[in-house]
């Protein structure tokens, strides 16, 4: 066969296409387990961050250190507010879920969907934040909150103090807003405005709110909306309702101030294995 042949031209094309296929897949899947550590670690770090236990320069180890001396991932049911204690946190896959059709997963939210997210896993995880030396004294409670601003859902984490009403701190670990515009809610400044303003009002209602102009001094349910990212804001403000409302956190909440006190009481084991949802 000639070397410049068409058959030759092809057989050297057909090898050379399987060999770079063979080492693509191939390192596709070597490199798997340290993708999903790698996102096991990115969540572990933002839930400390929500909580002020951590910072952009803490070391991985710490954040491991961290995540298994003060951490314990609680499975709750959205629908009653009920702690699963016999639901492995690793298990579960709300986001997952929430994209089921299964009646039992997941809540369909219709047109009544402020944050935008067309359905609600029933089952999540809490992440609750215990005393150094005293895993029974709940210090903090982080919750996975998601919602839409302008060109993308944003996906984080708002802490709270034990109270379960002042706003411990809140981060943003992943979303697809415009840099400098509604990316702003990456900025440390704003974000550290929300330290201690608190969610809810006498009534019980979700008051939080993100204002437009910059919330007045002294307002404790306020908090600065971004400047030329009102829709973002706006996402942010819904997803916070949301969340906190009856179709989210709220019975859980409720059941933890004392209405039931077996939810505060109940917790799942922790698991250094937890795996990236
Ligand atoms: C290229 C571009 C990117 C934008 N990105 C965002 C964004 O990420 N979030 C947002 O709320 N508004 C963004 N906006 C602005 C919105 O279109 C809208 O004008 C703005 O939310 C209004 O906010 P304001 O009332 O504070 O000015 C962007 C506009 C442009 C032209």
């Amino acid at each position: 066969m000639q070397r410049d042949s068409i058959a030759n031209t092809f057989l050297v094309a057909v090898v050379l296409c399987a060999v770079c296929g063979a080492l693509v897949s191939g390192s596709a899947v070597a490199l798997r387990p340290m993708q999903e550590a790698n996102k096991l670690l990115d969540r572990q770090r933002n839930v400390l961050l929500a909580a002020g236990l951590a910072t952009k320069d803490t070391t991985d180890e710490e954040i491991g250190q961290t995540f298994k001396d003060r951490v314990v991932r609680v499975v709750i049911d959205l629908r009653s507010g009920e702690v699963l204690a016999d639901v492995n946190p690793d298990e579960l896959e709300p986001l997952k879920d929430a994209k089921s059709s299964d009646d039992e997963l997941r809540l369909a939210l219709g047109s009544d969907d402020p944050a935008k997210l067309k359905g609600r896993e029933n089952r999540t995880v809490v992440y609750q934040i215990v005393a150094e030396g005293d895993p029974t004294k709940v210090e903090q409670y982080v919750f996975p909150i998601r919602g839409y601003g302008l060109w993308s859902t944003l996906f984080g984490f708002l802490a709270l103090k034990s109270d379960l009403n002042t706003v411990a701190g809140i981060t943003y670990y992943q979303h697809g807003e415009t840099p400098g515009l509604g990316g702003e809610v990456d900025n440390p400044s704003w974000k550290a405005q929300w330290e201690g303003k608190t969610l809810y009002n006498e009534q019980g209602e979700v008051e939080l709110r993100v204002v437009k102009g910059g919330a007045a001094p002294g307002d404790e349910h306020g908090v600065d909306a971004l400047s030329g990212a009102s829709i973002t804001s706006a996402g942010v403000e819904h997803m916070v309702d949301f969340w906190f409302g009856e179709r989210g956190f709220k019975a859980y909440i409720e059941k933890v101030r004392g209405v039931d006190s077996s939810a505060s009481t109940t917790v799942a084991p922790e698991s250094s294995t937890e795996e990236a949802q």
